[in-house]
């Protein structure tokens, strides 16, 4: 059985003292969380170690939203993963649609990045997902498939495992309009076929996929209940604790 993960992207959002809030208020709900869900928050990198050290304890785990692939170095602005990797940090969001629109991030950049990652036993969460305009023509497949490959080069099977895909139409990113659960499910399992087509069908039965674009609470369920996708990457509903709280609850 795979693990439901549901993640909060918290995006460029939240000082210090709104991000400890938001992490307490959730904290604070945290028995209520669905037993069977992971719960992950993914605050801005001047939040991470405050939320971390207040997260003590607690079943919510907390990641990041981007590394450098290098350990060390004449990077100015970066952040490596040994320093993410130092506070304890379990997760990192590689490649999201923002970074590779906004900050000309590669697909060789990406597969460099999830390399990294893994090395340090942080876990990647891997985003794909396509343009409106590749999906209007018939291109959405391709797009993903090329991204999945090349995000894969080189990886050890024993370590692809250990990758989450998140599934995030461009589309459907901030916009209201969410995929349909038949769209993502879709999508889901094609990504599996891409996986089970470099490492076998076991492999491929073993990755977490998300789905990530406009989740809120009225559409979690139907799209979480799908049996390709395993979780949500949520970025504006991740906000606000309750509606963090009722996505966490889909199934309940
Ligand atoms: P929204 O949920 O705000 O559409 O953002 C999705 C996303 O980009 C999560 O990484």
């Amino acid at each position: 059985m795979r693990k439901i993960l549901i993640a909060g992207n918290w995006k460029m959002n939240n000082d210090v003292d709104e991000s400890l809030k938001l992490a307490q208020e959730l904290s604070a709900l945290s028995d209520s969380f669905d037993k069977n869900v992971e719960v992950l928050i993914c605050p801005p990198f001047t939040s991470l170690y405050a939320v971390k050290r207040a997260l003590h304890g607690s079943v919510i785990k907390v990641g990041a939203q981007n590394m450098h692939y290098e350990d060390k170095g004449a990077y100015t602005g970066e952040v490596s993963p040994l320093m993410l990797k130092g506070i304890g940090i379990e997760y990192v969001i590689i490649g999201h649609s923002e970074r590779r629109q906004y900050f000309n991030e590669t697909d060789e950049i990406v597969n460099k990045k999830l390399k990294s990652a893994l090395r340090y036993d942080i876990i990647p969460i891997l985003c794909v997902g396509e343009t409106l305009e590749q999906r209007e023509s018939n291109a959405e497949r391709e797009t993903v498939k090329n991204q999945i490959f090349k995000a894969f080069d080189g990886i050890e099977p024993s370590d692809a495992e250990k990758i989450t895909v998140a599934y995030e139409p461009i589309w459907a990113i901030g916009t209201g309009r969410n995929a349909t659960s038949q769209q993502a499910n879709e999508m889901a399992e094609f990504i599996r076929s891409c996986i089970s087509e470099l490492y076998g069908s076991e492999q491929a039965d073993k990755i977490v996929i998300q789905y990530g674009g406009s989740v809120k609470p009225d559409n979690a369920g139907e799209t979480l209940c799908q049996p390709d996708i395993d979780g949500a990457l949520v970025g504006g509903a991740s906000l606000k604790a309750d509606e963090f709280l009722k996505i966490i609850n889909y199934a309940k």
